[in-house]
């Protein structure tokens, strides 16, 4: 077991005008998770910490925050993968944080919520303005044609197409981390716009036109400058700017604009 510094940014809106910042010193093996940990300080060290999870298992999207710094699924990442800051000090109230050996010893990691979405209380932030985006753009299969019998056939080759579109969790992780989408909130950013990839080069879905118009809207496609920071964070490693680099390509072959 190791000792570990867990700094949370916490914000009780019935109680609190501005964010403040927790520690909490916790022992855990290198090998658990982000989100054990915060499970261990919700059960043994202060009940009203608030945050989300549900499958535990990198599948539900739910636990997204800032890690250290970069956004990531807390259920995903290993303690031991973190890289860790060492603090000077701390407030954590652990009895030897004063002493100079055993402080230098204690990693410490820092949790804060999705940037750039409104904050609920602690580390659960409003995912609304975000799931809005995603409907923007469509996100169904459109195909107004007699279907066949038993279901609409896709060729293994057209699946791998949209192969790597399809494992988007949802997370939020991608479209809080583009400077783009903080400079201009109305930006529908890498999720909603691989998600618009994802039924766009579906081979079954007959809406390319309709949902091309709404990618390339004032506050879409042109706006992403191929930052990549939606690449770094996404946590199932889907190259979602090669994506939206196609959709471009597509754009302008179309002239839709
Ligand atoms: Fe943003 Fe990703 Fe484009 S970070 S600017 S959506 S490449
Ligand atoms: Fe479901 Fe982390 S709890 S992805």
């Amino acid at each position: 077991m190791e000792k570990y510094i867990f700094r949370i940014k916490r914000v009780d809106p019935e109680k609190d005008t501005a964010p403040r910042w927790e520690d909490f010193c916790v022992e855990m093996v290198p090998t658990q998770r982000v989100l054990d940990g915060l499970i261990k300080i919700k059960d043994e060290l202060d009940g009203s910490l608030t945050f989300r999870r549900s499958c535990a298992h990198g599948v539900c999207g739910s636990c997204a925050m800032k890690i250290n710094g970069k956004n990531g699924l807390a259920c995903q990442t290993l303690i031991k993968d973190v890289p860790l800051f060492y603090p000077s000090s701390s407030r954590c109230g652990h009895k030897r944080a004063a002493d100079r050996d055993i402080r230098e010893r204690i990693g410490m990691i820092v949790l804060e919520p999705l940037p750039a979405l409104p904050v609920i209380k602690d580390l659960v932030v409003d995912m609304e303005p975000f799931f809005a985006k995603n409907q923007k753009i469509l996100p169904y299969l459109i195909n107004k044609e007699t279907p066949p019998e038993r279901e609409r056939l896709q060729s293994p080759e057209d699946q791998q197409k949209i192969l790597q579109s399809i494992t988007c969790i949802m997370c939020g992780s991608c479209t809080t981390s583009c400077p783009s989408f903080w400079a201009d909130k109305e930006y529908l950013g890498p999720s909603a716009m691989l998600k618009a990839y994802r039924f766009i080069f579906d081979t079954r879905d007959r809406a390319t036109d309709e949902r091309l118009k709404s990618v390339t809207q004032m506050h879409g496609l042109w706006r992403c400058h191929s930052i990549y920071n939606c690449v770094e964070v996404c946590p199932k490693e889907i190259d979602i700017t090669k994506h939206i680099i196609k959709l471009k390509q597509l754009a302008v072959k179309k002239k839709v604009r």
